[in-house]
C-alpha cells in the first residue's frame, strides 16, 4: 500500500485520517478521522467493543492500521514508530506493571528506559509515587498491590517521561471515588503543563470533568462529535424546570402551558414527587414566553432551572443503546478471556 505524505495541521498534536483496522470480519476501527489540538483533552466515548482500545493501540504503534494515516506529535505512527514511542505515554485498560519489581523499581526502570539520567529517574520515581499516594508501598513487589494501587502505578509509569501526548484507556475503571479524583487531578496537571490527552472512558462524569471535545464511536465509526456541551444540547435539548411556590399548582401550570401552546415537543409534565414542572425547550423565545405567561397568569415561582441532558442520555439518543457500565466491561472481557 502506498501512503501519502500526511501534512499535519498547525496546532494539532494528534491528527488521524481514514484510519481502518479490521480483525477478520470485525471492523474494529472503520474509517476514523480525529483532530486533537495541542494541550487539550479529547474524550472518546463508546460502548463495549466500539473500537476504543483498538484505536489507541493503532495510535501508540502497538497495532499497524490496515489503512489511513495518523500523525502524533509530528510523527507518523507507521513510518516513525520509534520516535513516536519516546514522546507518548500509555495507560492501558489493563495495568501492565512488572509484578516482580517493587513500585519504585518499576518507575525507575521505565525512567531509565526513557534515557533519563539515574539521578533524574530516581527523583521522578519518588515524586510520582508521592503524587499517587504510593510512597508507603514503594518498596513492596507490585504483585502485592491491590487493583487500585496497580492502576495508580501504571498511570505513574505512563507519566514519568512527561509525554507530550498521553493516551488513557479507561484510566479510572474500577477505582474508588477518592483515587479517581486523584487521577483526574494528575491528568489536569499534565494538561496544564502542556500535554495533550486522548482519553477513552465509559464514565460520563469523567468526560465532563476532563474532556474539551468529545467523540462518540460505535462499531468502529464516529457517530457524533463536538464540545461536551454542544453534544448535549444537540441531542436532547434543554428542559426547563419550574418550581411553583405552591406545589398544589403543578397541574394547573401544566394546563396553562398546554393551552397556550408553549409546552414544547412532547409536552410539559408535572413531577409531583419533586414538586417541579418539566418543560422541553426548543428555543430561547419559547423559554422567555413560558416565564412571561406564568407571570401573567399569576403563578408564583419559587425556583427555575434549565437542565441539559446527561451524557448517558446523549448516548442513548444517538445510538439507541444504553452505555454499558465499567463493571460489565471488565466482566465481559474476563469472559472473553476465559472463552479464548
Ligand atoms: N486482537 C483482536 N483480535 C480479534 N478481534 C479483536 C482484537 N482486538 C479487538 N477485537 C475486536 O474488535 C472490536 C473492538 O474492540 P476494542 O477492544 O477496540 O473495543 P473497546 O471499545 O475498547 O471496548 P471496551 O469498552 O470493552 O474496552 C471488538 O469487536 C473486539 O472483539
Ligand atoms: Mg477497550
Amino acid at each position: 500500500m502506498t501512503r501519502q505524505e500526511h501534512k499535519i495541521r498547525d496546532g494539532n498534536a494528534v491528527e488521524v485520517r481514514g484510519l481502518v483496522k479490521h480483525f477478520g470480519d470485525t471492523k474494529a476501527v472503520d474509517g476514523v478521522d480525529l483532530d486533537v489540538p495541542e494541550g487539550t483533552v479529547l474524550g472518546v466515548l463508546g460502548p463495549n467493543g466500539a473500537g476504543k482500545t483498538t484505536l489507541v493501540r493503532c495510535l501508540s504503534t502497538l497495532l499497524v492500521p490496515d489503512a489511513g494515516t495518523a500523525v502524533v506529535a509530528g510523527y507518523d505512527v507507521v513510518r516513525q514508530p520509534r520516535q513516536l514511542r519516546r514522546t507518548i505515554g500509555l495507560t492501558g485498560q489493563y495495568a501492565s506493571v512488572d509484578e516482580k519489581l517493587s513500585g519504585w523499581e518499576n518507575l525507575y526502570m521505565i525512567g531509565r528506559l526513557l534515557d533519563l539520567p539515574r539521578k533524574e529517574a530516581r527523583a521522578r520515581a519518588d515524586a510520582m509515587l508521592e503524587r499517587f499516594s504510593l510512597t508507603d508501598a514503594a518498596k513492596r513487589a507490585a504483585a502485592t498491590y491491590s487493583g487500585g494501587m496497580r492502576r495508580r502505578l501504571d498511570l505513574a509509569a505512563s507519566m514519568i517521561g512527561r509525554p507530550s501526548v498521553l493516551y488513557l484507556d479507561e484510566p479510572t475503571t474500577g477505582l474508588d471515588p477518592r483515587t479517581r479524583n486523584e487521577v483526574w487531578d494528575e491528568v489536569k496537571r499534565m494538561v496544564a503543563e502542556g500535554s495533550t490527552v486522548l482519553l477513552t472512558t465509559q464514565y460520563m462524569e469523567e468526560a465532563e470533568q476532563l474532556a474539551h471535545d468529545l467523540t462518540v464511536i460505535d462499531r468502529g465509526k464516529i457517530i457524533a462529535e463536538g464540545r461536551v456541551n454542544e453534544l448535549k444540547a444537540k441531542v436532547g435539548g434543554r428542559t426547563l424546570q419550574i418550581r411553583p411556590s405552591d406545589p398544589g399548582e403543578l397541574n394547573r401550570m401544566v394546563g396553562a402551558l398546554a393551552q397556550a401552546g408553549l409546552d414544547g415537543v412532547g409536552g410539559a409534565t408535572a413531577d409531583m414527587e419533586e414538586g417541579l414542572v418539566n418543560v422541553p425547550i426548543v428555543s430561547d423565545e419559547q423559554l422567555t414566553a413560558v416565564i412571561g405567561l406564568l407571570g401573567e397568569r399569576g403563578f408564583t415561582i419559587a425556583g427555575i432551572d434549565t437542565h441539559l441532558p446527561s451524557l448517558d442520555e446523549v448516548f442513548l439518543a444517538i445510538t439507541g443503546q444504553k452505555t454499558s457500565t465499567p463493571e460489565n466491561s471488565t466482566h465481559d472481557k474476563a469472559l472473553e478471556e476465559v472463552a479464548a
